[in-house]
């Protein structure tokens, strides 16, 4: 088994949103990507097992006029969402609980390097010092309002930048690793 490891893969604005303030995400496409650059995510994707998401973003993707982008099992955070839609219920699984708990079990499943997504998901894993890469895309747009990234941490956290990389010469993605 592969060492567990919580990694994030997420776009922002400059001013550091991750959805309007309409919880819009159209702004994403601010720059023209005539090539379809896939801007690092297929890389980042083979290196994972598994995603956890909140249930917000989950049910984002759901609305999405495309195919389930996920070849991987998605863990979905909620207490509200009773259960999976049948459409998704091979791909996607329930959870709630602590954060210590809901990562036991998807260890237990033999998923070990996770994708974090979601604003409130990150930040809780965040809050409890459970993130351990961070590769954060800005699209040079300023939002003046959203949904923040980052807010409410206790404590500082430090990170090393491990690679930064410009693509379609207009979007910066920065890698940082938790220094621990
Ligand atoms: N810019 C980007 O690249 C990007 C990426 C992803 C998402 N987004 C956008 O960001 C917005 C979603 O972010 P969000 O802040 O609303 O957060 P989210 O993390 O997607 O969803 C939050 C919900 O997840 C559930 N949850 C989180 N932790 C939980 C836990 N430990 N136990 C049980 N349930 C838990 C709760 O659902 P219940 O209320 O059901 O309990 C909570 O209300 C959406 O607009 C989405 O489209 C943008």
């Amino acid at each position: 088994m592969k060492e567990p490891k919580n990694c994030v893969f997420i776009a922002t604005s400059i001013d550091g949103y991750i959805a309007d303030k309409n919880d819009g995400l159209e702004w994403l496409n601010a720059v023209p990507n005539p090539n379809n650059d896939d801007m690092g995510y297929v890389e980042f994707i083979k290196e994972i097992d598994a995603l956890v998401m909140g249930r917000n973003t989950f049910e984002t993707v759901l609305g999405f006029d495309v195919d389930w982008p996920y070849d991987k099992p998605v863990f979905v955070l909620s207490n509200k969402l009773k259960v999976i839609p049948v459409s998704h219920k091979e791909k996607a699984f329930l959870l709630k609980g602590n954060l210590g708990e809901i990562l036991d079990q998807i260890h237990q499943k033999g998923f070990t390097r996770l994708y974090i997504d979601g604003g409130a998901t990150i930040r809780s894993f965040l809050q409890e010092d459970l993130i351990d890469e961070m590769a954060l895309s800005t699209i040079p747009v300023l939002l003046g309002g959203g949904s923040p990234l980052f807010n409410g941490l206790p404590k500082e956290l430090k990170f090393e930048l491990v690679k930064s990389k410009t693509y379609i010469n207009q979007i910066t993605q920065n890698h940082y690793k938790r220094i621990r």
